[in-house]
């Protein structure tokens, strides 16, 4: 494989206090050099990537996305929505279990690993179940599903409602060492709902889903996390009371680490007057004081990372009444340039915004997987290039997902993908990116 010569980007790596303009090397699958100034390569042909006004990051982290294979290739395979990441800037995605089977069992998770391997163009990393067949009833085949190589347990797009299972999941957490993900919704308290529980669901006669129910599992989670000293993960966090539990809970020592998704950052529930079902995801769209608790947990470390939460749906899925559409929002394509209005806003530097995307999710990954999230000599060549002042329109006809649902169809954004590397490899590049030879 040539070496790659990525030349006068602004390199920022927040897991090594990096932000300066540099050149960075790529040696077979591994970033081999990083520096300022010329270089002199040992060998005479490599090509050279010019990215004087791009910023220079690791590739992203993604610990929340669905995939939909097996059982749902109609919204989403493992091909597209790895194209789809590639695009996004994400070179790591790790993907839910909700799919047809559940990725309950070894056989599952060894065929996402394999068709990840032929079909996936970056790393795809899969979380196994909590609960046998995502049923919420008995307990899945944990230590089978580590030595497979899941990172994570979840039954995500439910909770773990029986908490006798939560505190025995968190209890084999311990001992195996990896983290379970919760869904928290009080499912009872949420029956039939379709949006956030306010002023605005009273309007437009659809019935809320109040911030009560995120908020009671929350707290049950944490004090079984307590209880039994496992690794708790809350998924989509998107209340002020939830930030303010967590924030609690890190101050006592509890074990727990939380991720906020990008719609939740930067859409209100007013996105839902019209009616549009592409607004509706669960958790829903909060208020405009939510998303300034979830900024200012982001800030304090409270939320520890960004997670797209990348749930694609049919065209057909999502072309009906808004009470019988299904929830979720396809997230990889618009991530970075929703989350960068943050920090054209002032509200985010860049550097914690990166840190929130690629080292932070790496610590909750772990390093069995090799260093990630990081521009280190030696670590995989996993890298995202992007144009932070670049305008775009949001189009989802160009998208590579199969998930044309979101609302931002048609908005424009501030920030853009040019290229992503993962292992060595260009994944993507856009139109204006050229690979030249030294
Ligand atoms: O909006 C959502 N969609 N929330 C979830 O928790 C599940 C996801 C899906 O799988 O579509």
């Amino acid at each position: 494989m040539r070496s790659l010569l990525i030349q006068g980007g602004h390199i920022i790596d927040p897991s090594q206090g990096i932000d300066e303009i540099g050149n960075l090397l790529i040696t077979e699958d591994e970033i081999s050099w990083l520096g300022e100034g010329e270089i002199t390569l040992p060998q005479p042909d490599y090509d050279v990537l010019r990215a004087e006004g791009l910023i220079v990051c690791p590739g992203f982290i993604d610990l929340h996305c669905h995939l939909r294979q097996p059982g749902f290739e109609e919204k989403e395979t493992i091909a597209t929505g790895t194209q789809a990441a590639a695009r996004g800037g994400f070179t790591t995605i790790c993907c839910m279990p909700n799919t047809n089977p559940p990725l309950d069992n070894t056989v599952v998770i060894d065929y996402i690993k394999l068709k990840a391997i032929l079909e996936g163009v970056v790393r795809v990393l899969p979380i196994g179940c909590i609960s046998k067949g995502r049923e919420g009833r008995e307990i899945a085949p944990m230590c089978e599903l580590a030595s497979a190589e899941v990172i994570a347990f979840s039954d995500d797009g439910e909770p773990a409602v029986d908490s006798r299972l939560m505190r025995q999941a968190l209890d084999y957490s311990r001992v195996i060492g990896l983290p379970i993900i919760d869904h928290c919704e009080d499912t009872v308290l949420t029956e039939g709902g379709q949006m956030n529980e306010g002023i605005i669901s009273t309007k437009l006669g659809l019935r809320g889903i109040p911030a009560a129910a995120e908020e009671i599992i929350v707290a049950r989670d944490l004090a079984l996390a307590q209880l039994t000293g496992g690794r708790l993960h809350i998924a989509h966090v998107t209340t002020e009371g939830s930030v303010d539990l967590i924030r609690r809970a890190k101050k006592k020592g509890i074990r727990v680490t939380a991720e906020v998704t990008p719609h939740h950052l930067i859409l209100t529930e007013e996105k839902v007057v019209g009616y549009d079902t592409n607004t509706k995801v669960n958790p829903p769209l909060r208020t405009e004081w939510d998303i300034q608790a979830l900024i200012q947990g982001l800030k304090e470390n409270v939320i520890d990372i960004i997670a797209t939460d990348h749930a694609p749906h049919t065209e057909a899925d999502k072309l009906c009444e808004f009470t019988l559409a299904p929830f979720g929002i396809s997230g990889f394509e618009t991530a970075l340039g929703s989350l960068m209005s943050l920090v054209h806003d002032g509200q985010l530097t860049l550097s914690t915004l990166i840190s929130k995307l690629t080292c932070e999710p790496a610590k909750i990954i772990g390093n069995k997987y090799g260093k990630l999230g990081t521009l280190a000599s030696g670590a995989s060549a996993d890298i995202t290039l992007f144009d932070p002042d670049t305008n775009w329109v949001v189009d989802t006809r160009g998208f590579a997902s199969k998930g044309k649902n979101t609302p931002l169809d048609g908005s424009l954004l501030k920030g853009k993908v040019m290229a992503t590397i993962s292992q060595g490899k260009l994944v993507y590049k856009d139109d204006s990116i050229a690979v030249k030879e030294s």
